[in-house]
């Protein structure tokens, strides 16, 4: 942001941010999850802190360190993670909803450690559909004006998908992500597009996280009541 790194344009502001990615549990020492680091997550919470918000950080399974000044909730499980956001975007004025929500949980959770028998087929992995929240923040809206941002990370027909995607969910703002087998995941740098339910594209070039995260905080705020 160069020339306008002393803006404090989020001061007085609440914004909850996920980050990370779920860990869905099929016994004690085993679980379903995904490849998200946390890294875009938290580039928006440092980025939100030098803007002046106060930063309820959701995180799920992240190495990562706390970013100085803002409020971490360290959850597990999709379903913990929702609980977290829910309650965090009570008073929000944003909530960017970058971490990676398990789509499908184990349908149970073996409360000791799953073992194989000689001579037997594993038995198959039953699923069932994890809540998703941003869509149930999208219709909820607890605070009038309120902005609610998703990330989607599609690897073919790129801004049709998140157009698509975009009206399904019902958010405001969709950071949407190229990925492949060598791109974004783990990776310091991303390129992107954020859409806009209003009909905007803001293209974002290949650079560091913080700048991607600079660009969100910016659709955000010219959208705050
Ligand atoms: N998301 C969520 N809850 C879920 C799944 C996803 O809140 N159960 C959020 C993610 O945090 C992200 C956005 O929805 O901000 C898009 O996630 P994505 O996985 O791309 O969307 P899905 O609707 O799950 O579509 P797909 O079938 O492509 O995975
Ligand atoms: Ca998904």
């Amino acid at each position: 942001r160069g020339d306008r790194a002393q803006d404090r344009d989020l001061a007085g502001r609440h914004v909850v941010i996920s980050a990370g990615g779920t860990r869905e549990p099929l016994d004690p020492v085993r679980f379903l999850g995904n490849r998200s680091s946390g890294k875009q997550g938290y580039a928006l919470a440092r980025t939100a802190v030098a803007r002046g918000a106060r930063v309820t950080l959701v995180s799920a399974n992240s190495a990562l360190p706390d970013p100085a000044g803002a409020d971490v909730v360290r959850v597990g499980t999709a379903v913990q993670l929702r609980e977290a956001v829910l309650k965090a975007a009570a008073d929000a004025d944003a909530v960017v909803m970058a971490a990676a929500v398990a789509d499908f949980r184990p349908a149970e959770y073996a409360t000791g450690k799953i073992k194989k028998k000689d001579g037997e087929d594993p038995a198959p992995i039953a699923l069932v559909r994890n809540p998703d929240v941003l869509a149930e923040l999208s219709a909820g809206r607890p605070r009038p004006g309120q902005v609610v941002v998703g990330f989607a990370a599609e690897t073919d027909d790129v801004l049709a998908n998140g157009r698509a995607k975009l009206a399904r969910k019902g958010c405001d703002l969709l950071v949407v992500n190229e990925v492949g087998e060598r791109l974004t995941f783990g990776e310091e740098s991303s390129e992107a597009v954020v859409l806009g339910a209003d009909g905007s594209e803001t293209p974002v070039a290949h650079g560091p996280k913080e700048a991607l995260a600079d660009t969100v905080w910016d659709l955000v705020v010219s959208r705050l009541p």
